[in-house]
């Protein structure tokens, strides 16, 4: 069961930021990774839509063996998490959020911007994090339609990005935030074009590696982490593997075995 594989997911290539702080932090184990890229983006879908999806990737990597599952996306956690947990209760599954409890804590300003998806944002979930977390902070949410799309078409660097994402970022400047919070695994990516339009004191904030630091202790707890050696990560995604398969090693992957996933 130890080198039994672990199963992350994603609507698409956002994942794989998380994916890359869990082979960092956990060289020894194998990983499974799906892309529901057929299905992008998870931001504008109804919860139960997301729901459904996550229901189906839990049920493939039950099939695969996996020993754990990482929802390697903030929209799918809001609205999936929940059920699985209910649905599986023995088997460890990392969710994430977007860092609002470290962004609390580390504003000086007392301002903190939120750029992340429609549906994160919309989520009682999301809600309950602010009230528990951000009470003596203010915190100025921003969705960010059409940038997953541009990341997900190879996009990192284009005027069209820039100008897309420079609208966003504008009016958390404009409230005064010190730190902004990357609430969708997608945007990682973009760190290098963000840096480039924001004040060199400002922080920006993501949680891919809380969320594998959480995974390794879940494994720890259950004596489940692998001794390696690990196998190469193995892929599939709802859309073109061809396409994937070349978008791979843009994000920081090398090229890997990717398959169809059709469910
Ligand atoms: N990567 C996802 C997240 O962390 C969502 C992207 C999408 O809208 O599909 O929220």
């Amino acid at each position: 069961m130890r080198e039994a594989p672990i199963g992350v997911f994603d609507s698409g290539v956002g994942g794989l930021s998380v994916l890359a702080e869990i082979q960092r932090l956990l060289p020894n184990e194998s990983l499974l990774y799906v892309a529901d890229c057929g299905h992008i983006p998870y931001g504008e879908k109804t919860p139960e839509f997301i729901r459904q999806r996550c229901s189906v990737m839990a049920g493939f990597f039950r099939e695969q063996g996996a020993k754990a599952l990482v929802l390697a996306c903030n929209t799918a956690t809001v609205a999936g998490v929940a059920d699985l947990r209910r649905d599986f209760p023995d088997w460890p599954i990392v969710g994430m959020e977007p860092a609002v409890k470290p962004a609390a804590a580390a504003t000086r300003s007392g301002v903190v911007g939120v750029l992340a998806t429609t549906g994160t944002l919309q989520s009682a979930k999301f809600a309950a994090l602010l009230d528990r977390f951000a009470t003596d902070v203010r915190v100025i949410t921003q969705p960010c339609p059409g940038l997953v799309e541009l990341i997900e078409s190879g996009d990192l660097h284009s005027a069209e990005l820039r100008q897309l994402l420079q609208g966003y970022v504008e009016p958390l400047l404009a409230s005064g935030c010190d730190t902004i919070i990357l609430g969708c695994t997608h945007y990682p990516f973009l760190k290098p074009m963000l840096k480039s339009m924001i004040p060199a004191d400002i922080s920006l904030i993501d949680t891919g590696a809380a969320v594998a630091r959480q995974l390794q202790r879940l494994l720890a707890e259950r004596d489940l982490l692998a001794g390696g050696p690990n196998q190469p990560v193995r892929f599939w995604t709802s859309a073109d593997p061809a396409y994937f398969k070349n978008i791979l090693p843009l994000l920081g992957q090398s090229a890997g075995e990717v398959q169809n996933f059709s469910l």
